[in-house]
């Protein structure tokens, strides 16, 4: 029942390969996210839920396989992965200093050279008024649940240097801007089950953040020496959630 923007429609599968030039590469995946597991030559996934690597990965082959493993300390020797992807790793950890360690983490294991993708879920730089959200809701000019969704939890999120919000908050927040369920599923075609799927919500501990891009460019750029931001696409949302592309890690001064 899940969708774009939080399903990567084809058009994201080929900005991974078209940006890291995948096809001969073996992969390390943050994450256990289907839709990308036929990318690269091979691949390792890596995802702290067991419960997550049962329910949503195609399974191991030869070539790929998922692993248990935290992003933070992640199970491969320092300076051995030469591509490294994740999709939307970057909001589902928390607030910077989450962010910070993770991409110390991903400097640490990439190889000299070697390169990462991360699909961004970033906010504009100018926070939108909420009406104006649930006027084009409304109005039908959103594309997916799924997209108001995200637009919705970005019109309540702490400011900098975290931007973060608890995911119990988002769904207040949809719940005090559509109180009425069955007038946005009338107006948009958007069936109730669909818009029910943000009850999952309820009893979540978990903290997303949804930063702007050029703070996570800022704060990447103390890892990486190459940062910068390429589309993934048109499908809705897209222009907020482009790949934040990393290479060559700075050299580690030890000693
Ligand atoms: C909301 S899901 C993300 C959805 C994902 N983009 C997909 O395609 O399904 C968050 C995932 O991140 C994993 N996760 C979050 N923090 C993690 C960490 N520090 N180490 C490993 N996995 C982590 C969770 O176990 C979960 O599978």
């Amino acid at each position: 029942m899940l969708g774009p923007p939080l399903r990567p429609p084809p058009e994201v599968v080929e900005a991974y390969d078209r940006e890291l030039g995948l096809a001969r590469s073996h992969i390390v995946m943050f994450g256990v996210t289907p839709e990308l597991a036929g990318l690269g030559a091979s691949m390792t996934a890596v995802d702290e839920s067991s419960d997550m690597i049962a329910g949503i990965w195609p399974g191991d082959t030869d070539l790929r396989k998922a692993v248990r493993g935290d992003w933070f300390d992640p199970p491969m020797p320092d300076a051995s992965v030469d591509a490294l992807i994740g999709d939307g790793c970057l909001t589902v950890i928390g607030g910077a200093d989450a962010r910070q360690a993770l991409f110390s983490a991903v400097a640490r294991v990439l190889k000299a050279g070697g390169r990462a993708g991360i699909r961004l879920y970033a906010c504009p730089e100018t926070r939108d008024d909420p009406r104006e959200v649930r006027d084009l809701a409304l109005a039908g000019g959103v594309s997916t649940f799924h997209d108001l969704k995200w637009r919705v939890a970005m019109t309540a999120i702490a400011g900098g240097p975290d931007y973060t919000i608890p995911v119990t908050g988002i769904l207040e927040q949809f719940d005090r801007m559509f109180p009425d369920r069955e007038e946005l599923s009338a107006r948009t075609g958007w069936e109730l089950p669909v818009i029910g799927t943000i009850d999952v919500y309820r009893n979540s501990s978990v903290v997303y953040s949804f930063a702007p891009a050029a703070s996570l460019i800022e704060e990447a750029r103390t890892f990486f020496d190459d940062v910068r931001l390429a589309s993934t696409g048109t499908y809705g949302l897209a222009e907020r959630c482009p790949l934040l592309v990393l290479r060559s890690p700075k050299a580690q001064i030890t000693g």
